[in-house]
């Protein structure tokens, strides 16, 4: 299914981080009579896993490719983008900097712990922007004679996103292979990458799949045109430009805040681990399961069909003392 196609289109290089498809689970919760999957990225094979290795594997190529010396990217404290690129830089025997916001923690728990084994710098930006921090520590160390190469926040740029393009027919195959047909596709949103990357996908679909993006820190008008942007510098890398087909994003489990857990997510979070043994994320997973409940919970539907949520990873950050604080309240 879709070899043809895959075989004719110009991907870029990239190194091997994945070791194969990742499972697919079949969800014991009955939340409504829908046949509900767990596509486990969350189990792709190193630090931990998660969805950026996919995006890595593009990203890591092209810095090999420009004989970088350096890796340089950013994120939130927690963040498990940063904990991948600084586990995939240290195989690659890359120095890798890790610009967080704030100051430099004084408990190095969760994803920051593993950054720190991984062997990474780690660099506090006080108030300054992130983006503003990345460039100026990018010219300091050029100044130093070192070639950076610089990952955007999430590695959400058309190239890493890639990565999600290849996995939505690795999961059309898997499914067909397994005899069932896939209908809804839901993922939680940050950066935008992971969805951008299905987005443009669904695009080669004669019929496309519902595809919901759960937003856990942008309203849905700011990521609608993020996400437009990416997946269609995603096709015209491929040099396919092709009509996007319309997608969803459900900006209504953001709760507080960016990083900040909700009562919905951190419930979903506690029932998935004890049902199906699955760890989410306390603020990116867990608020896109929460999603995904509510629309199994409330919307009509006319018969059963197959519903995927695609489980991007994180659940390392549960390790960090303010998100197991908050989740121990609901144990
Ligand atoms: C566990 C997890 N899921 C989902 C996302 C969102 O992916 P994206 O940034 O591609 O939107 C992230 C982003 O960092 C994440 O860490």
């Amino acid at each position: 299914m879709f070899t043809a196609l895959l075989e004719s289109l110009p991907f870029p290089p990239r190194i091997p981080l994945m070791g194969g498809p990742t499972p697919i689970q079949k969800s014991r919760l009955a939340w409504n009579d829908d046949s509900l999957y767990w596509k486990r990225d969350d189990l792709t094979p190193y630090g931990l896993g998660g969805n950026k290795l996919r995006k890595l594997e593009f990203l890591m190529a092209e810095a090999l490719s420009q004989r970088a010396d350096l890796i340089i990217t950013s994120g939130a404290s927690q963040s498990n983008h940063a904990r991948l690129t600084a586990v995939v830089s240290a195989m690659l025997k890359l120095p890798c900097v890790l610009v967080i916001p704030g100051e430099i923690p004084t408990e190095w728990n969760g994803n920051l712990l593993l950054d720190r084994l991984a062997g990474a710098e780690i660099v506090a930006c006080g108030e300054e922007p992130l983006d503003k921090a990345v460039t100026r520590i990018s010219n300091a160390r050029k100044s130093q004679g070192y070639h950076p190469y610089t990952i955007p926040l999430g590695g959400s740029n058309a190239l890493g996103s890639m990565g999600y393009f290849l996995a939505f027919f690795e999961l059309l195959k898997q499914a067909e292979e397994q005899g069932w047909v896939p209908r809804t596709l839901a993922c939680s949103v940050g950066s935008a990458g992971t969805l951008a990357g299905l987005v443009a996908a669904n695009a080669f679909l004669p019929q496309p799949l519902r595809i919901v993006g759960v937003s856990v820190w942008q309203s849905a008008d700011q990521l609608r045109p993020q996400v437009e942007t990416l997946a269609i510098d995603i096709l015209s890398l491929l040099h396919t430009p092709c009509p996007l087909a319309p997608f969803e994003i459900a900006d209504q489990f953001i709760g507080p805040g960016y990083g900040l857990p909700t009562q919905e997510s951190s419930e979903a979070l506690i029932e998935c681990f004890r049902t199906d043994g699955i760890l989410f994320d306390p603020v990116y997973t867990a608020k896109g399961v929460a999603a995904v409940k509510h629309l199994l919970q409330h919307e009509p539907r006319k018969c059963p069909e197959a519903i995927v949520f695609w489980h991007t990873g994180g659940g390392p950050a549960v390790f960090d003392k303010h998100y197991y604080t908050d989740l121990l309240r609901y144990t």
